[in-house]
């Protein structure tokens, strides 16, 4: 039963070959392993998910009301800028997650400084690469060890 659920959006997959100007070297898998790394040492379990397709990441919010994830980090990517679907699954079950971004989102093409999210996110962290990640694994699992803070 996993505490804290990760959720990369389109195109993540590709991270390490894709644009590294933007989003660094490490790929995914080396990011998911700091992250398993950190969730171990913490002592929280931690489930990591990645798809290139809305409905599959709407169908993956839903399941977390089944399976006992107290809490999401998630990355949209793309989604980020245009899912109501995304926004509406979050407002829907009602779990509280952090947005995450590898690049600065503010400091790239105006259309993405509009976010569907992060209105409704407990928090946005932006522009850290990979340490955007850990930052947020680390503020999730102060959040989940004292609830009154999570929202
Ligand atoms: C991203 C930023 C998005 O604008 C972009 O579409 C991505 C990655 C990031 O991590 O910086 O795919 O979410």
């Amino acid at each position: 039963m996993p505490d804290i659920l990760v959720i990369h959006g389109p195109n993540l997959n590709l991270l390490g070959q894709r644009e590294p100007g933007h989003y660094g070297s490490d790929s995914l898998q080396d990011i998911d392993a700091e992250m398993a790394e950190l969730a171990r040492d913490q002592g929280v379990s931690l489930a990591t998910f990645q798809s290139n397709h809305e409905g599959e990441i709407v169908d993956r919010i839903h399941q977390t009301l089944r399976d006992g994830v107290d809490f999401i980090l998630i990355n949209p990517g793309a989604y980020t800028h245009t899912s109501i679907a995304i926004r509406d699954a979050f407002l829907a079950c009602r779990k509280p997650f952090i947005e995450v971004h590898l690049s600065n989102v503010h400091a790239r093409e105006e259309f993405r400084r509009q976010s569907y999210l992060s209105d409704i996110a407990v928090g946005v962290i932006s522009g850290l690469g990979k340490d955007s990640y850990l930052l947020a694994l680390l503020a999730a699992i102060s959040r989940i060890r004292t609830p009154e803070t999570s929202r």
